[in-house]
């Protein structure tokens, strides 16, 4: 029994390093460690996703930059380096996830991959155009995020984990709230986001159930309506509620004054110690 357990434990053991082998051998690939950590939010072309393309990224920046970029982008901008101050500004200071797991092996492959992407690797317009999505995907897309109609995949409505300010939507709070993330992404970054999500949670949530395309676009299509709809109605809703806010304190006021106006003019102390002062006189 015990030698059993101490040859499969061995077995066990063989498995698990040829399986880091092999994981290793693979991670090697600049290409596939790209696709797997950063294909999400950056387009091999000039084209923006929700970072900046990376063709031709090797030409503009130098490698060291690169890689302390990619390991820890926010301690780079803490630390005050002008060029890493000035883009994550122009991204309005949307945090990159830091990459701190990659070997010295892993970081040099992907510089390596990235190097191949030269400053002609391509143009790209595709986010510039305004989509207009029809009535009908954006109800689709609606009673997707909200779980009353099921992924033909079976992966977890959006609402499990996200909220939206629209009407009939109350979502959950362990992922950010998805309000505006249309006009911060657009679709592209969207449908990127949900095929490929940088983050563990979301990503496992969808790496065995993917949503179809036609799926994320009307997603897309209601994330664009709820956002279109937001700027008026958040600020008018603010007009609203300061305009109840102040009218009901001076009513309040008022209704103080009338209180106040009616009581006793002098305190029935007062009156007794008057009193008393004269009794002495
Ligand atoms: C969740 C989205 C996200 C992921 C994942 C991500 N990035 Fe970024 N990246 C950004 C954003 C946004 C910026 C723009 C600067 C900022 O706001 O921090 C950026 C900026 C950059 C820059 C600087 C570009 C320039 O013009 O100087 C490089 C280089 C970069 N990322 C490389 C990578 C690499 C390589 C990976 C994968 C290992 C990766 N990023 C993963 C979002 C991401
Ligand atoms: C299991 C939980 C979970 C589910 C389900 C989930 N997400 Fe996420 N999502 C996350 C987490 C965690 C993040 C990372 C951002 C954060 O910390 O809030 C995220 C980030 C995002 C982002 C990027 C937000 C930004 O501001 O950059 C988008 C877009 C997004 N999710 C869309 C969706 C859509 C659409 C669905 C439904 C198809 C979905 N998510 C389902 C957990 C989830």
């Amino acid at each position: 029994m015990k030698t059993k357990f101490y040859k499969s434990s061995k077995t066990l053991a063989l498995g698990m390093s040829l399986l880091f082998g092999v994981t290793s051998g693979t991670a090697q690939d600049g290409s596939q460690l790209f696709q797997t950590n950063c294909a999400a939010c950056h387009k091999t072309t000039d084209g923006k996703l929700v970072g900046p393309g990376m063709a031709g990224i090797t030409e503009k920046r130098s490698t060291e930059w690169l890689k302390s970029w990619i390991k820890d982008s926010q301690a780079m901008i803490a630390s005050g380096d002008p060029d890493a101050k000035a883009i994550s500004a122009e991204y309005n200071n949307m945090v990159m996830p830091p990459f701190t797991q990659f070997s010295g092996a892993e970081m040099d492959a992907l510089i390596t991959y990235l190097g191949t992407l030269g400053a002609g690797s391509g143009t790209d317009t595709a986010q510039m155009v305004d989509i207009v999505y029809s009535d009908v995907e954006i109800a689709e897309g609606k009673k997707y995020f909200t779980g009353e109609k099921s992924f033909f995949n079976g992966g977890p409505s959006c609402i499990s984990c996200h909220d939206v300010s629209a009407d009939g939507v109350v979502g959950g709070y362990l992922a950010k709230d998805l309000t505006d993330v249309y006009a911060r992404l657009g679709e592209a970054g969207i449908m990127a986001m949900i095929t490929n999500a940088p983050f563990p949670a979301m990503n496992s949530a969808y790496k065995n159930n993917p949503v179809s395309g036609p799926e994320q676009k009307s997603l897309s299509a209601f994330l664009k309506s709820v956002s279109a709809n937001q700027p008026e109605n958040r600020s008018s809703s603010v007009i609203t509620f300061l305009a109840y806010g102040f009218g009901g304190f001076f009513v309040l006021l008022i209704l103080i004054m009338l209180i106040w106006n009616k009581r006793k003019k002098h305190s029935v102390k007062e009156q007794i110690f008057a009193r008393q002062i004269r009794s002495i006189n």
